[in-house]
């Protein structure tokens, strides 16, 4: 089947076109006919973070030429053969055709909050045919409400102009399935389309899913796909958006995450000049946590699975001002390195361990790590150590390079999945729900 996907949950316009194939032994065969990712973050640096209206207005300006775009180079995987023989299905070469009146106040109904996107589904996208598309999965939560309406319209205007089902996909679900998709099949926008292939039951059961993204610190205990219990999660801020406010803090663009890492793995290779750091942490006896850890493990010995990320943030906070104080009310470039190392150690320490023990209590017999933080590669490294001799190395799987961020190829995959648990659900009244939760 061939499956358009369509994520708009936060800063990254994003769609996928694939095709799946299930062979007689359970394999399932996807090409990967598009993969289109637009992002927004030069947009929201200057803002420090993401900006809810804007995200909003820029999906709005992206998402039909994407389609567009999408169309254009996919168009022969997606004509019947009449089309293919006749020449009749030619993006370029098409009449104008108009919409009945009755069907045209619909789709001004679905648009009704979307006037540019209502303008530009009438000047590009009325006049094509239908294309063979099976099915239309969008991201409807969780997310930033107004970036999701705008794919959720989007989706529900192109299902009901080409007639064709539309399926609400748990974005945290399309992190989780992520790792299916191994490196080679991407990167974005290649040229060539690419393919791989994966076991109808990918897992060995149970799964210990591990979601770290920037909205999201969650684990979820996997029974099957499509059968999610979750376990544990923040009680505050993600574990993404505390690398991002203590980026914030200390002076690094947005996203943090990346920078922090960044200046994290350079203190790992070349850890010799900090000696003064740790000579202002020693000044500042009231600020260690406990001899040896500079910043504090929130919640490390607690007995549940729940993290708290806002009191590690504040320890930096406080922290910086102690450094301020006795520079000129500025952060010697030096001290960087070594309180980005020290931040993502305690971090990494405080996931790895609630891992380890949800691990080890729940009998998980494969661990999934997705989302934007999975991209982080001191957290993939102690994770792997930590966990390789209770899992072996081949059960602790984390998503290729390129996909740990947000994307639409994931929300295909997951939207596959539960086309094949529900094939005759029909989805009519799609919401967007900011705080959806797996279950
Ligand atoms: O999954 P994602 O792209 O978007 C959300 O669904 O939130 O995750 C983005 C988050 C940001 O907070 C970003 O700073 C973080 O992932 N991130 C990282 C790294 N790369 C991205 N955090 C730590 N280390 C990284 N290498
Ligand atoms: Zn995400």
């Amino acid at each position: 089947m061939h499956i358009l996907a369509i994520e708009t949950s936060c800063d990254e316009t994003a769609l996928a076109l694939i095709q799946t194939e299930e062979t007689a032994d359970g394999t399932i065969q996807v090409t990967v006919l598009e993969n289109l990712i637009h992002t927004q973050i030069d947009i929201h640096r200057e803002f420090g973070g993401v900006f809810p209206a804007l995200a909003k207005r820029e999906h709005q300006k992206n998402i039909v030429p994407m389609i567009l775009k999408l169309l254009r180079k996919t168009q022969s995987s997606l004509i019947t053969e009449t089309e293919k023989a006749t020449g009749a299905f030619d993006m370029d070469q098409q009449p104008r055709k108009h919409l009945p009146s009755e069907l045209q106040e619909t789709l001004q109904t679905i648009l009704a909050k979307e006037p540019l996107l209502y303008e530009q589904f009438t000047e590009h996208l009325l006049s094509l045919s239908r294309p063979q598309i099976d099915a239309i999965c969008v991201t409807n939560g969780p997310g930033l409400e107004p970036a999701l309406w705008v794919g959720i319209n989007t989706a529900q205007a192109l299902g009901f102009l080409w007639n064709i089902p539309v399926i609400p996909v748990n974005h945290m679900e399309g992190h989780l399935v992520s790792v299916l998709v191994p490196e080679h099949a991407l990167p974005a926008e290649q040229e060539n389309v690419s393919s791989f292939s994966f076991h109808k039951e990918p897992f060995a059961l149970p799964v210990l899913a591990l979601l770290v993204s920037g909205g999201h610190t969650e684990m979820i205990q996997v029974d099957a796909i499509g059968k999610y219990h979750l376990i544990g999660k923040t009680r505050d801020d993600a574990v993404g958006e505390a690398f991002d406010k203590v980026a914030r803090i200390i002076g690094l663009p947005y996203p943090g995450g990346p920078e922090i890492a960044h200046l994290a793995d350079n203190y790992h290779t070349h850890p010799t000049p900090a000696i003064s750091f740790y000579e202002q942490v020693a000044q500042s006896p009231s600020l260690l946590h406990e001899p040896g850890s500079v910043f504090p493990r929130p919640m490390i010995h607690s007995s549940d699975y729940d993290f708290s990320f806002s009191g590690l943030k504040t320890a930096v906070r406080y922290l910086v001002e102690a450094i301020k104080k006795s520079h000129h009310d500025e952060i010697p470039q030096e001290f960087l390195r070594p309180l980005c190392y020290e931040f993502e150690e305690a971090a990494t320490d405080v996931i790895v361990s609630k891992t380890k023990k949800a691990i080890e209590e729940t009998g998980a017999q494969t661990l999934v790590v997705g989302g934007g933080v999975a991209a982080n590669h001191h957290l993939r490294k102690v994770l792997t150590e930590t966990l390789e001799p209770l899992l072996g190395r081949e059960s602790i799987i984390f998503p290729g390079r390129g996909l740990t961020g947000d994307n639409a190829l994931m929300i295909a995959l997951a939207g596959y999945f539960k086309i094949q648990r529900d094939p005759h659900v029909i989805y009519s009244d799609i919401k967007a729900e900011g705080n959806m939760t797996l279950s």
